[in-house]
């Protein structure tokens, strides 16, 4: 218990000793409403009170409404300078009582206390009952005003507001007594032997009190975003890629996504490379991966049905592809036709995005090919200028949906209702540039909660370059689309600096405390 409180419980008791009852807003003007309640309520519990609560209204000036308390209303300023000129030019109205001369013109004439005269004004009565301000008097003086029109009026012009005070009556109870009993907190067995207890004055049990904060585990918020795109996407009939390579080749990361030896997003500044070991062998069927796939396939069997018996993947075919797609052309493209290098497929990489991982499940699927949506949500890594925002990491959703003659608005449209689901409406696509995408669109949003217009994705119609040499029919669409999981992340917990998201330096009382997430409610 609070000294505060112990104070406030004994003044009651004090003045319950020379009252039989009174309002604790007459008595304790100044002790706020929460610590008269306690103290009130710990009372309450050992019957030495009983109080009843009232909820009021209590008027106060506005500072317009103590102008005129002090300088009379805007009427009556007007009446009063032309009643002193005896006559006044209208257009001298404003030098003479300033901001009062438009309003207080008007209901100076409507009351009738002036009247035009030719193009001034003259006052029609000798003396005037300024009622506004005796009125607006009233309420500085009682904090109330009896008649509701009036009251109305006057909220409405600004003069007064109300604000809620919650008053208490309060009697004595039953157990009243000038102070607290000293109360038993234990018992003992002493006092169960003396048979003390039979009259011993034990401290009442508070059952409103809250209990002792708990340390327990929380989810990060990052998780608790990952979790709502995660059902999104089971919702709409996806199903989860594995992705637990960080470390690619740039087979997979690049070359198999018809990324260009020589593109820019290979070079050391954009992507991290393994120095040890620096090399990969070439692709080939990993006992383990595959049981993963397995796990994933069956999730699309229950959805769709096998339509082929399983063959093993042919990695070497898919190598010689690539190989000719970049090299001299295949597929009805004309390639790049570049000195296509081994070695530079095979160096070992941090992951610069999960669509690496998207084209060694569509190898798969190119198996059976047939109608699919995939989705990840994992780690990437780029080589990038660590700044407020941006990280050398991040975790990228990604989407995928195979189906036969998929267009172009499919996909927008799909785009719609997925982001629908975040809270983010009237998308605009941007046409945009991926060497495994045409046409590639970057995703714009109109995010209510920010009120603002922002980047919120990346996405595209996959290549023949890219499906064919993994063995898809022609007619088999793919359409992909990738996000971060930090963006709407630190949009929704208003961090504005990532490193109080991500890292060392974040509280771990921020992410104990922060609610659940719910992405369409900002
Ligand atoms: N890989 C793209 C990125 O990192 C996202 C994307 C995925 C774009 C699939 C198109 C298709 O931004």
């Amino acid at each position: 218990l609070q000294d505060g409180t112990r104070d406030v419980t004994q003044q009651i008791l004090d003045r319950l000793d020379s009252k039989a009852s009174f309002l604790t807003s007459t008595e304790f003007p100044d002790i706020p409403q929460n610590e008269i309640k306690a103290a009130l309520d710990r009372l309450a519990s050992r019957a030495m009170v009983q109080y009843t609560t009232q909820d009021s209204e209590r008027l106060s000036l506005t500072p317009e409404g103590s102008t005129i308390v002090n300088e009379g209303s805007h009427e009556y300023k007007v009446w009063d300078a032309v009643h002193k000129a005896g006559k006044l030019e209208m257009k001298d109205l404003l030098s003479a009582v300033g901001d009062s001369a438009k309003v207080g013109q008007g209901n100076a004439m409507k009351n009738k206390w002036i009247k035009k005269d030719g193009s001034a004004l003259v006052p029609a009565v000798d003396s005037v009952e300024d009622a506004t301000r005796i009125q607006l008097q009233q309420v500085q003086d009682t904090q109330a005003l009896k008649d509701p029109k009036l009251q109305a009026d006057y909220k409405k012009r600004k003069l007064i507001v109300a604000t809620k005070v919650i008053t208490y009556t309060v009697e004595k109870g039953p157990k009243y007594a000038k102070e607290i009993p000293v109360e038993v907190t234990d018992l003992t067995a002493d006092m169960l032997a003396s048979g003390e207890w039979k009259t011993a004055n034990f401290k009442p049990y508070n059952f409103k009190s809250l209990g002792a904060t708990q340390n327990a585990g929380a989810l990060h918020p990052l998780n608790k975003v990952r979790k709502e795109f995660r059902d999104i996407f089971f919702n709409l009939g996806f199903i989860e890629m594995p992705t637990s390579r960080y470390v690619e080749t740039g087979f997979w990361n690049f070359d198999s996504l018809y990324v260009p030896q020589q593109h820019p997003a290979r070079d050391l500044q954009d992507t991290f490379y393994i120095s040890d070991p620096a090399v990969a062998d070439k692709p080939r069927a990993d006992p383990e991966a595959e049981a993963q796939m397995d796990i994933m396939e069956a999730g699309i069997n229950k959805l769709h049905g096998t339509t082929k018996p399983k063959e093993p993947r042919d990695y070497e075919a898919y190598w010689e592809n690539i190989r000719k797609v970049h090299e001299n052309g295949a597929f009805g493209s004309i390639g790049y036709r570049y000195p296509w290098s081994e070695k530079e497929c095979l160096r070992l990489v941090l992951r610069t995005h999960t669509t690496a991982n998207t084209s060694w499940v569509l190898h798969r699927l190119a198996q059976d090919p047939r109608p699919a949506k995939y989705f990840s949500i994992d780690r990437v890594f780029r080589n990038e200028t660590v700044d407020a925002t941006h990280l050398a990491e991040f975790h990228q959703v990604e989407g995928v949906i195979a189906e036969p003659n998929l267009t172009l608005g499919d996909g927008m449209g799909f785009l719609e209702y997925f982001y629908a689901q975040l809270g983010i409406g009237n998308l605009r696509f941007k046409p945009a540039y991926n060497p495994y995408t045409e046409p590639s669109m970057e995703i714009f949003g109109y995010h209510i909660g920010l009120k603002k217009w922002i980047e919120i994705g990346n996405s595209g119609v996959f290549r023949p370059e890219m499906l064919e040499p993994l063995g898809l029919p022609k007619d088999l669409r793919v359409f992909g689309f990738g996000l971060s999981v930090e963006r709407p992340t630190m949009i929704k917990y208003k961090v504005d600096n990532i490193r109080d998201l991500v890292g060392h330096k974040v509280s771990l009382d921020f992410i104990e405390s922060n609610a659940a997430v719910r992405l369409d409610k900002n």
